[in-house]
């Protein structure tokens, strides 16, 4: 047999590689793709197709003959010969090794961070500096002005944005700030490009505001700012990685959608949902260094840290910042202080760039794997190294509903493209997020899972 398993060793694991070897093999038969009485490829054509050695190959298989579910059949190779403990077909509801991965729990449904890689004692100690100040009695309608500093410092060392901690507002995260901006800066019938596929949520908050949304074009590398419609007051993008399908806006692209923009009086909405963690090349210039008086700059700290914070920021000409506030004043609105005090103690102490590192490696490494497992088992896989999730290409709306609940059958939860089409979808597959399992075990026990799924037709 020649190699195709679906297997991809992790060299930075602390795990040995033949621990690895054997563990996944033993999760690659529980789930099927390995039959009883199926022939395993020689040591020698394991070794090389994994790029490993020989020694590790033998070692995983020594294991397995141990373990008693695999035999070898003098001069004719081996072969499954039991099915391992926790096989699906076996043991349905035991929760253990794959099936543990696919309980509800295992999602890879994209946006959600490694919230799990927070350490706790971090997370304590910013709670605690948190809880210092006296209870405030009125709300900060435009944020703390530590947290406004905080971010203004996070803009200049990790996007290279150095904007005054005025430029600076606070805000409950990216959607909430892009529902803010829909009723605070147009009339409703307003009509605002938002890029398709896009972020659904953009697309509900703008609507929810009485914004007509029109679909931008977006190829491989974004938004196309040659296609973009008229008469529209505003566009909204993700530029630094497009949402969902993955790519980088190119620095001729950027230099003309300010231009474009300039041209009309339109706004720029710059969606930097996970700008801080690329994994390649260093980042392009954002919109907003480029054109600071038509680029409204979002962040958030959902991808960095967890949504639960609640906590984000805008960066915006004065005019765009003063209407803002006014909005909240008006309606009794703002963010959370709790929040901004939490990130403000964990950037302050320095703790939150070393979760930044340790993120942006242990998401590297989740993309690697990633890549490899659906590699090996021919799948595509699309989006540049970044952020936290990647876009497995389907053959068509079908293909993508009925692997959704497939998989939602074996408590695996997935979302796919047809969601991020406000018109009709044209483009089908997964939009998968590694970056929610607390493990990487976790991970690759669900992409096992998806693995065979495919594999079943
Ligand atoms: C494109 C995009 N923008 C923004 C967000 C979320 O931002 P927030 O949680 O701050 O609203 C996400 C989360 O998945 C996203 O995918």
């Amino acid at each position: 047999m020649g190699f195709d398993l679906p297997i991809a060793l992790d060299r930075t694991a602390a795990a040995p590689l033949a621990d690895q070897l054997a563990g996944q093999l033993r999760l690659v038969a529980a789930h099927g793709v390995l039959k009883m009485g199926e022939k395993l490829p020689s040591t020698r054509t394991l070794a090389a197709g994994l790029g490993v050695s020989r020694t590790v190959t033998a070692a995983a298989y020594e294991q397995l003959y141990a373990e008693g579910w695999i035999a070898g059949r003098h001069g004719s190779g081996t072969y499954v010969v039991a099915v391992p403990p926790g096989s699906p077909s076996r043991r349905p509801s035991r929760p253990t090794d794959l099936v543990d991965a696919a309980e509800p729990g295992a999602d890879l449904r994209p946006g959600s961070p490694w919230a799990a890689g927070i350490r706790p004692a971090i997370w304590r100690r910013a709670w605690r500096a948190a809880a210092d100040p006296a209870p405030d009695a009125r709300p900060i309608r435009a944020g703390l002005s530590e947290y406004r500093t905080a971010v203004a410092e996070h803009a200049v060392r990790h996007r290279g944005l150095a904007p005054e901690p005025a430029d600076v507002l606070a805000t409950g995260g990216t959607t909430v700030a892009v529902a803010e901006l829909g009723r605070a800066l147009f009339e409703p019938g307003d009509i605002i490009a938002v890029e398709e596929p896009g972020y659904p949520r953009a697309m509900g908050a703008l609507r929810a505001a009485g914004l007509v949304v029109v679909p931008a074009r977006v190829d491989q590398d974004g938004i196309v700012v040659a296609d973009l419609p008229d008469g529209v007051r505003a566009v909204y993008c993700t530029p630094a990685h497009q949402f969902p399908l993955g790519g980088t806006l190119p620095a001729g692209r950027r230099v003309d959608l300010i231009a474009w923009a300039r041209e009309r009086g339109a706004w720029i909405i710059e969606d930097d949902y996970d700008g801080e963690l690329r994994y390649d090349v260093a980042p392009l210039p954002l919109l907003a260094s480029l054109g600071p008086d038509v680029v409204i700059h979002l962040g958030t700290t959902s991808k960095i840290l967890t949504p639960t914070l609640g906590c984000g920021w805008m960066i915006a000409p004065p005019e765009v910042v003063a209407s803002v506030v006014h909005l909240r004043a008006e309606t009794g609105a703002g963010p959370s202080l709790a929040g901004q005090r939490v990130y403000t103690a964990l950037a302050s102490s320095g703790d939150l760039a070393r979760h930044l590192r340790r993120v942006r490696s242990e998401l590297a490494a989740r993309r690697g794997l990633v890549v490899a497992t659906l590699s090996t088992a021919g799948q595509d896989v699309l989006g540049d190294r970044a952020g936290t999730h990647v876009v497995v290409p389907l053959p068509g709306a079908q293909a993508e509903r009925t692997l959704i609940a497939a998989a939602r059958d074996r408590g695996l939860l997935l979302d796919g493209l047809q969601r991020c089409f406000a018109g009709r979808p044209s483009r089908f597959g997964l939009t998968l997020g590694y970056a929610a399992p607390p493990h990487r075990e976790v991970l690759s026990g669900a992409l096992l899972t998806l693995v065979a799924l495919r594999r079943a037709g």
